[in-house]
């Protein structure tokens, strides 16, 4: 059978990964979190103490090499996934993902990875410009209380301090500079579906999500 591609777009804390975790585990198929290799590149441009705001800092790109394997995301077989989630990166990624040169070097190697092989794939552009062809595209959404909320929890559950109206402020900057870039912005694919998961359990979002493959697929 053809290769089923499956784009999950939406803004931060819209459940992007997690419910793309959980419909990988129910299909068995790859789940590529593209956001963790924006924040890989934020990180090791801040470790080399790179003028983040000159595009011309992201040269160190064609010396590096950069996977992702098993879920996790490695530069030079250095496994980032658990320090990428810091607030330093978190706080710069925006940055870092409008410029083009970045872009094209990651959305590259994310379509080398969705090659021949059924995947999920979560981000902010993989509907519109990484995988415009994909055989389902979905809009995730959620109300900013809500998003900020499961943040909050999150980094809770992680033993960090937080504040929640902090997180607010701080998403709502992170989403207008995604959705106003000039390079690929944060934006509805024309064939999405739009799924607001304000009241929705994972679980629910899940089977509406696997519902709609098999519909597809057959
Ligand atoms: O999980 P969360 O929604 O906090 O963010 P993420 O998916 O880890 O993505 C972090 C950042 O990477 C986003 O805020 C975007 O600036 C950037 N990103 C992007 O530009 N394009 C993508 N396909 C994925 C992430």
């Amino acid at each position: 059978m053809e290769q089923f591609h499956v784009a999950i777009d939406g803004p931060a804390g819209s459940g992007k990964s997690t419910i793309s975790q959980n419909v990988s585990n129910e299909t068995g198929w790859q789940h590529i979190d593209t956001g963790a290799m924006y924040r890989a590149v934020t990180y090791w441009a801040l470790k080399l103490n790179l003028n983040l705001a000159d595009e011309n800092s992201y040269e160190f790109l064609n010396k590096i090499d950069i996977k992702y394997l098993n879920n996790k995301v490695f530069i030079n077989d250095i496994d980032l996934s658990s320090v990428i989630r810091s607030d330093d990166v978190t706080q710069n990624v925006s940055l870092v993902s409008k410029f083009s040169f970045v872009r094209k070097k990651l959305v590259e190697i994310q379509q080398n990875l969705a090659k021949n092989k059924n995947i999920i794939m979560d981000g902010r552009d993989i509907g519109t410009v990484v995988l415009p062809n994909a055989n389902l595209k979905i809009f995730l959404t959620a109300n900013i209380k809500v998003r900020a909320k499961r943040r909050y929890n999150e980094k809770l559950n992680n033993g960090q301090n937080v504040n929640l109206d902090e997180l607010i402020n701080n998403i709502n900057t992170r989403d207008k500079k995604d959705s106003s870039r000039i390079e690929s912005p944060l934006k509805i694919a024309d064939d999405a579906v739009i799924i607001d998961t304000t009241y929705l359990s994972i679980r629910q979002v899940v089977e509406k999500i696997i519902e709609m493959i098999e519909r597809r697929r057959k």
